[in-house]
């Protein structure tokens, strides 16, 4: 498992548990994170789970493929940071993980 932080635009954090070769979109559904939409069910067609990740973890998040970024020019308030959450396989490498929520998907 790995454990996946969402901070929202007020500052509140949640935690959740999320199981390797899912992705953080499906986590943060399972769990009711606020502020993922996650509209089209995780086929990178409607970018409203963007994510900003945090600093410390963008290396290991790694960048977005060339149809993510497609997609992200939908979305709101883009930075360099952005990913799409449906976009990001867990696996354990990523525990521990900090993501910001965006403060309104589009
Ligand atoms: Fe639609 Fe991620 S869930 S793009």
């Amino acid at each position: 498992m790995a454990k996946i932080t969402f901070i929202q635009p007020d500052g509140s954090t949640q935690v959740v548990e999320a199981t390797p070769g899912t992705t953080v979109m499906e986590a943060a559904k399972l769990n009711g994170v606020p502020g993922i939409e996650a509209e089209c069910g995780g086929a990178c067609a409607c970018a409203t789970c963007h994510v900003y990740v945090s600093d410390d973890w963008r290396e290991q998040v790694g960048a977005p493929s060339e149809m993510e970024e497609d997609m992200l020019d939908f979305a709101f308030d883009v930075r360099e940071s952005s990913r799409l959450s449906c976009q990001i396989k867990v696996t354990d490498a990523l525990d521990g993980l900090v993501l910001s929520v965006p403060a309104k998907q589009f």
